[in-house]
Parts: structure tokens; sequence; C-alpha cells
């Protein structure tokens, strides 16, 4: 009906007919209470205006109404902050099992690479129907990752990871912006989502000979010497990171962390920041040393360190196989 007139735009996530609808909502409320302010206004004016001979009437308050205009709003306010908290959660919660892409942003362009190993640029390849988690930073500025199609936005931070995802849910090409001022070439900052049916997507997918981005981190995870103190038994200086990643990490102050993204990351550019029990603060910084594109490299690998049975084993950095029951336990999320 609103083909040519649209009012919103299209909805091809799982999300957007979520967020819509609380939309629609508050646009409902907002809209009766001022026509109801607006018609009381107007009203009371008319009735209660000044008459020559008439003396102005006194009235001194009352408990009933004024109960009556705190506890109704009150009710539909509680309604919006639980609704906007369930579709809050839900679009900020990304399943287990999401396909992983990697986003470096840079003034001005997006750089996305697959954890299969897919790099592109201003274009972000997906198949419909299937879970996508970005883990994005930015390599300058503040930046924000914005599909309006999708209803998903968040900013992108130099020097963390911020997480978004989505589900795709109908083929189509997608509008992609930066929605942070983030200087001179802000507005040229854009590019596009392209939703594949599955099977082309397989097919674009393996047009690209690239290994995955795990492979690319274990080799820069050799080429560093990380292997030489991260050793796969016990006997490393550094521990042993097999099965790390999405467990509870205890550290040395007392602290108990779950080893995430941003873990990984810290414990590579900062190493002292949290130092895990029973380990000495000795491992040098690596802050300068390493690209972006590196440490999510670096991230993925450790990451593959800890995927559940049915996975593709990994190699250690000393080439030894690694049986995948090993790393079984340490499996995602828990
Ligand atoms: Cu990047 Cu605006």
């Amino acid at each position: 009906m609103f083909d040519n007139f649209p009012l919103w735009p299209q909805r091809a996530s799982t999300i957007a007919g979520n967020v819509d609808a609380l939309f629609i909502f508050l646009l409902i409320v907002t809209g009766l209470m001022t026509v109801l302010v607006f018609s009381a206004v107007i009203y009371f004016a008319a009735r209660y205006r000044h008459r020559r001979g008439v003396p102005a009437e006194q009235i001194e308050g009352s408990t009933p109404l004024e109960l009556t205009w705190t506890f109704i709003p009150l009710a539909i306010f509680m309604v919006i902050f639980a609704w906007g908290a369930i579709v809050y959660f839900k679009e900020r919660t990304p399943p287990r099992d999401a396909t992983e892409v990697y986003v470096v942003a840079k003034q001005w362009m997006w750089k996305l690479e697959h954890a299969e190993g897919q790099r592109e640029i201003n274009e972000l390849h997906v198949p419909v129907g299937q879970d996508v988690k970005l883990i994005m930073t930015s390599q300058d500025v503040i930046h924000s990752f914005y599909v309006p199609a999708f209803r998903i936005k968040q900013d992108v931070l130099p020097g963390r990871y911020t997480i978004e995802w989505f589900h795709a849910t109908k083929a189509g090409t997608y509008h992609l912006f930066c929605a942070e001022y983030c200087g001179t070439q802000h507005s040229g900052m854009i590019g596009s989502i392209v939703v594949m049916e599955p099977a082309q997507y397989e097919a674009w997918m393996s047009g690209s000979p690239s290994g995955p981005l795990s492979a690319a981190g274990e080799k820069i995870f050799a080429e560093l010497g990380c292997a030489t103190c991260h050793r796969m038994d016990t006997q490393g200086r550094g521990p042993n990171l097999l099965g790390v990643f999405g467990k509870p990490v205890q550290l040395e102050d007392g602290r108990t962390i779950v080893a995430d993204e941003n873990y990984v990351r810290e414990s590579i550019l900062d190493p002292g920041a949290k130092v895990v029990q029973g380990f000495k603060p000795v491992m040098p910084t690596f802050q300068g040393l390493v690209s972006e594109e590196q440490l999510n490299a670096l991230v993925a690998y450790v990451k593959s360190l800890s995927k559940p049975v049915g996975q593709p084993s990994v190699k250690t950095a000393s080439g030894q196989e690694m049986a995948p029951k090993a790393p079984a336990k340490g499996s995602q999320v828990e």
C-alpha cells in the first residue's frame, strides 16, 4: 500500500518488526496524549473563561484526581519500560553459533572480514536466514554501524570491541551508514549489506581463495613468538590458551572474568591489566606492533582453540595436530 510513500524503511531482519511495533505504540500513545491535552486546554479555556460579575471559584485540590493522573501515566511508562527492555535485550544479545564477521572502521571506510577469511570493503555479503554477529572496532575515531532495514545501530569505538548482530529475513541489498559524525567525509562513509539466498552465498564464499581468519591468526601467533610462552601444556610462562575462550578466568587479583573478545584484545595490548592466577606479569605489550586486522586474526585464533566437537581440529603453533576432543570442554558459551 505504501510502496510509493514509504513511512518506514524496509523490514529485513527478525528484530525489525519488534522495533517498529514499539515505535508505533509510542506514536499512538503520544498522539493520544497530545489530542487529550490540547482538547482539555481549549475546553477549560472556554468553560472557565472570565465572566463579568461572576467571581472566580477556588478549587482546593482532589486526592482521587491526583492519584488518577499519577498512576495511569506511571502504568503507561512501566509498559514502555518493560517492552523497551525486552526488545533491547533481544537486540543486544547475539545468539550462540552466529556467523562471525570482524569489522574495522576507519576514516572513511568499512573493512569487513569474515571468520572464513573473505575480506570486503564497504560491502558485506551474508546469507538470508542466518544469525550474523559483528565484532567491531575502529582504527581512529568513533563511528557507528547503522543498517536501517535491520533496525540496528551500534557505536564503533577505537581501543575496544563492540558487538551487534542481526538475522536477515529477506534477500536484497540494504544501506549501511556511518551514524556518528567522524570527520569531513562522514557522509560518504556508506556501504551496502548484500543478503543472498544460501546457495548463492555458498557460491560467493567459494569464490575467495583465502583461508579462515583463525589460520591467519595462528601464523601471526607463531611469528610473534607467542607460542614460546603460551604453550599447549602446563609448562609455559603464560597460560595455556586451549579451551579458554568463553570460559571464566580466575585472575591474580581475585576477580573472575569471562574470556571474551575484549579480554583477549586487552591481554595482547595491555597484558598487565588482567593477569591470570598463578602467572607473573611478564608479557610485553604488543601495542603498536599489531594492526587491528592482525588483532582480529589473533582473537579468531584464540577463539578457534575453544571450538566444540564437530569443528575441524586446529593445529598448534608448533604444527602439532591437536585432538578436537581436547578443547571440547571449552565449548564457546556456557
Ligand atoms: Cu564514520 Cu561517520
